[in-house]
């Protein structure tokens, strides 16, 4: 029977009208933001292609979370830029390093605020890879071992949450085990488990210091062209212990979320990367396109894809316009 009974228009004729049968929402509890963290007193550097973030030193930070907190967004997720770099990531995994003192910082400000971690060595090392670089190549099985030493005093700092995102092989499986064995049976494990060899990452290299200096990461990150295959990543993060899978970046990404999410029983997180951010911030302040319904229209759709949880630059701008 279709029109002139059907009027799909009916149910479109006001916003309350509207909002009554809207399919899907977005809550400042489903949003997490990316934080940099950098040595020194009072510093916020601003990142260039990420207009409105920086790289925050650790008082300046903790204002931030402050504010998270207030807006009652889902949590942080904090990278570190470490003082020095080298050749092992040894600030990846120090006591001490910079991740490990601001999650304590923040933990002892703001006790409530969920804090995730990433967990890569890309910001620590020298070469600017994510792992034990050994001849051309980024060594997987060598690298298991930092990755799983950084996890660990992450969760001793007081990290609520560890997320890896360096691609290697087998790496949730070596975080539970280290995790368990030291004590942290429950800090989950939000796993970067389908994560694309992106160009929407180049801001993020800029802000977090991390663009490798030789070669590309295209032996750790996966083909853009392999959704398969990314549904194969997640089962094996699933079989290693994940708690939580993500898709990254998520706009250009939104089939392998809807999958993902018909397929595996755990939260399913996309991430909004830097890139996706960044588009959008330029064309807002080109003048040709709303900063605000661009924000909100790509959010609610890397909802209805079927992410749980989204990690995006938006975080405080959406929570703000949601309130
Ligand atoms: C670290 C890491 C990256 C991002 C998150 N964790 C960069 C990369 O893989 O090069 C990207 C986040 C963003 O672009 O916002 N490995």
């Amino acid at each position: 029977m279709p029109f002139p009974v059907h009027r799909k228009r009916r149910l479109r004729v006001s916003e309350s009208m509207r909002r009554l049968v809207r399919e899907t929402r977005l809550e400042p509890s489903q949003l997490v933001l990316p934080l940099f963290v950098c040595p020194g007193e009072g510093v916020r550097k601003p990142i260039g292609s990420m207009p409105g973030h920086a790289q925050l030193s650790i008082g300046e930070l903790v204002k931030e979370c402050e504010t998270a907190h207030t807006l009652g967004i889902g949590g942080v997720i904090l990278f570190g830029i470490p003082e020095s770099k080298d050749e092992r990531a040894s600030g990846a995994y120090a006591a001490d390093g910079i991740t490990q003192t601001a999650v304590r910082a923040v933990k002892a400000a703001v006790p409530e605020l969920l804090i995730m971690t990433d967990v890569c060595n890309c910001e620590y090392t020298s070469h600017g890879h994510c792992g034990k670089v050994v001849g051309n190549d980024v060594d997987n099985d060598a690298t298991l071992d930092w990755l799983a030493k950084t996890a660990v005093s992450h969760a001793e700092a007081g990290a609520d949450m560890v997320a890896p995102s360096d691609m290697m092989d087998g790496r949730v499986g070596v975080i539970r085990k280290a995790l368990d064995g030291a004590g942290y049976k429950n800090t989950p494990i939000f796993a970067y488990a389908a994560k694309f060899a992106s160009v929407f990452y180049g801001p993020f290299r800029e802000a977090a210091e991390s663009t490798p200096q030789f070669g590309d990461r295209r032996s750790y990150q996966m083909d853009p062209a392999n959704g398969r295959e990314a549904m194969h990543e997640m089962e094996l993060d699933l079989e290693e212990g994940a708690d939580l899978l993500m898709v990254k970046p998520a706009l250009p990404y939104l089939d392998l979320i809807r999958q993902a999410k018909d397929r595996f029983p755990v939260p399913i997180g996309a991430y909004q990367v830097s890139g996706e951010f960044s588009m959008i911030m330029a064309a807002a302040r080109n003048g040709w396109i709303d900063q605000d319904r661009a924000m909100m229209e790509s959010l609610i759709s890397i909802r209805r894809a079927g992410a749980d949880v989204i990690l995006t630059y938006f975080a405080f701008d959406a929570a703000r316009a949601l309130a």
